[in-house]
C-alpha cells in the first residue's frame, strides 16, 4: 500500500474502532496496549531530555502481522505514556513490506531511528535495508533512505538494527539469517552512522561452543551492566526441552565479554529471560540515571495469537512493564522500574495459613507474596500458581485446543511479586531472580483464592489505572 494511503486508513481505523478495543473487559488499565489494530516488539526505546520515547511496531488496520509502522509514546516517568505522531509507515522502495523493528540514538542532538526496511517480491523471496530517520522540531520522523543493504552471505532475513556509542564510534548488532539456515548476530560499526563496516559475527547457531542453536536470530540487543557485556537474542528454532524452551520461540541472553578490538563475543550458556507464556523481543536503554531499562512484548510470534479473544474488540497484545535490569551472581535479574509504585493505592497486609487467607480482586493489583511453604494460589477461573517446595508451576487453559498448558522454574520461593493488569500477570521471583510473563483471559472480575497449610504473609494494592486512551 502507498504510505499516504496507509496513514489515512490507520486514521479512519483508529478513529472507528477505538470505542470498541475500549469497552473489551480484557483491556489494560496501566499496560502499553495499541488504539486498534496489533501491537509488538518494542523500538526505539530511548531517554532524551528527560523524555522517554517508546516505539513499537503496530498494524493499525487489523490484528495480523501485516502493514508494520511505528507508533510512538512519550513519557516523562515511565508509565503515564502520551501519543504521539506515527513515527514511521511503510510505503518506500526501500521499507514497501513493512518498518520493521529498530532502535533509537541521539545524534545531532536529535532522536534518530535506525530501523530495518522489508521488501518481499512476488516469488516469496525477500531483500531488507537497514534504514535511518531522524525527528524534526516538530517531533515527526523523517526518513532519510536505507544506509546498509543486505550483507553478502546471508538470506533476506537480516533485520534489526540495535545501535549504541562506545568510545568514538557507532556500533550496530542486527538479527540474521545465514545462507545455511543459521541464526547469527552481526557486528558494525561507523563513524557517522551512514557507512556501516562488518566486523563479522559474534554470536550465532555453530558459533562460541553453542552447537546448533536455531535457524534465525531476531532483535539482538548489546549493553554492558555491572561489569559484564549482555546479548539479548531471540533464536527461532530452538526444539522445546523438559521445563524450557517451550515458547514457540524464544527471547534470552547470553553473558560474557565483547573484545570491540576483534570482533568477538566470548560468553557463558544461553538463559531465557522469562519463563512465562509470553515474552519476545525485549529491548532495553541506558536511562539518564545510568539504570539499564527493558521493555518488552507481552507476545510470541505465532503463538496462538489467533486464538486471542481480545481479536473481537478490534486490538491484540500489550507490552511488558518497564522493568530494571541488574546482574547478581552471574544472572540478569529483572525488577518491575521503581516509578510503578506511584500506582499503588491503600495497601493491606494479611499474615497466616494460606487456607485462611481472605479473597482480593485481582484486575488490576500487585501482591506481594512471602510463603513459608507449598501453596497454590488461584487467579480467577483461568490461571493458577502452584509451589510445591521444589517447582513454580504456572498453568491456564490453552487458547488453542483448550487443554491445560504449563510453565516452570525451579529452585527455592522466597519472596513473589505479581502484577496484574485484566489480562496479564508479571511474577517476579526471589526479587527478580527469574519473571514468568503471561497473559490470560478470566471470565469476569478475577479473584485471589490461596490454598495450603502453610503460612504465609501477603501484602496487596489495588493499582491506578494510568492510561491516556
Ligand atoms: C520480532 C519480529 C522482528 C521484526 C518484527 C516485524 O517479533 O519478527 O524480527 O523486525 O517482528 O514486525
Amino acid at each position: 500500500m502507498e504510505e499516504l494511503s496507509l496513514i489515512k486508513q490507520a486514521l479512519r481505523a483508529v478513529m472507528n474502532g477505538q470505542p470498541l478495543a475500549l469497552r473489551d473487559p480484557h483491556r489494560p488499565t496501566w499496560h502499553l496496549a495499541p488504539s486498534v489494530g496489533l501491537l509488538n516488539d518494542p523500538n526505539g526505546f530511548i531517554q532524551h531530555n528527560g523524555v522517554y520515547h517508546l516505539f513499537y511496531q503496530w498494524n493499525p488496520l487489523g490484528c495480523d502481522h501485516r502493514n508494520k509502522c511505528w507508533g510512538h509514546w512519550q513519557s516523562i516517568d515511565l508509565v503515564h505514556w502520551e501519543h504521539q505522531p506515527l513515527a514511521l509507515a511503510p510505503g518506500a522502495c526501500y521499507d514497501s513490506h513493512g518498518c520493521y523493528s529498530g532502535s533509537a540514538v541521539v545524534a545531532e542532538d536529535k532522536v534518530t531511528l535506525i530501523y530495518t526496511g522489508n521488501v518481499k517480491f512476488p516469488d516469496g523471496s525477500r531483500t531488507a535495508y537497514q534504514c535511518l530517520a531522524q525527528a524534526s522540531d516538530r517531533g515527526e520522523y523523517r526518513k532519510l533512505g536505507p544506509v546498509l543493504p543486505l550483507p553478502e552471505g546471508y538470506s533476506g532475513h537480516v533485520r534489526d538494527p540495535k545501535v549504541w556509542r562506545h568510545q568514538d564510534a557507532w556500533y550496530m548488532v542486527l538479527g540474521a539469517r545465514d545462507l545455511q539456515d543459521r541464526g547469527k548476530v552481526l557486528l558494525l560499526r561507523s563513524s557517522n552512522l551512514r557507512d556501516w563496516q562488518a566486523l563479522g559475527e559474534i554470536a550465532g547457531s555453530g558459533l562460541n561452543d553453542l552447537g546448533e542453536f536455531g535457524y534465525m536470530w531476531e532483535c539482538p540487543d548489546l549493553f554492558s551492566l555491572d561489569g559484564g557485556d549482555v546479548l539479548i537474542c531471540c533464536p527461532q528454532g530452538l526444539a522445546p526441552q523438559p521445563e524450557r524452551y517451550l515458547n514457540r520461540y524464544q527471547a534470552g541472553y547470553l553473558l560474557g565479554k565483547l573484545d570491540y578490538r576483534q570482533a568477538a563475543f566470548s560468553h557463558g550458556e544461553f538463559h531465557e529471560l522469562d519463563a512465562g507464556f509470553e515474552f519476545y523481543a525485549p529491548q532495553t536503554t541506558l536511562a539518564e540515571d545510568g539504570r539499564r531499562l527493558l521493555f518488552a512484548w507481552m507476545g510470541v510470534p505465532e503463538q496462538d495469537e489467533e486464538a486471542h479473544p481480545t481479536r473481537r474488540y478490534g486490538w491484540i497484545h500489550t507490552m511488558t512493564c518497564p522493568r530494571e535490569l541488574s546482574l547478581r551472581h552471574g544472572r540478569l535479574h529483572q525488577r518491575p522500574a521503581h516509578e510503578l509504585q506511584q500506582l499503588r493505592g491503600e495497601r493491606e497486609d494479611w499474615r497466616g495459613r494460606a487456607d485462611d487467607a481472605p479473597t482480593y480482586a485481582l484486575g488490576a493489583a500487585e501482591l506481594q507474596l512471602t510463603p513459608q511453604g507449598a501453596f497454590s494460589a488461584a487467579f480467577g477461573d483461568a490461571m493458577t500458581l502452584n509451589w510445591d517446595g521444589e517447582r513454580l508451576q504456572l498453568t491456564r487453559v490453552s487458547l488453542a485446543d483448550g487443554r491445560p498448558e504449563h510453565r516452570y522454574w525451579r529452585g527455592p520461593v522466597t519472596h513473589l511479586q505479581l502484577l496484574f493488569d485484566r489480562s496479564s500477570v508479571e511474577i517476579f521471583i526471589n526479587h527478580g531472580e527469574a519473571v514468568m510473563s503471561a497473559r490470560y483471559f478470566p471470565a469476569g472480575e478475577p479473584q485471589l483464592r490461596l490454598n495450603g497449610s502453610a503460612p504465609l504473609a501477603l501484602e496487596y494494592w489495588p493499582l491506578t489505572p494510568c492510561m491516556l486512551e
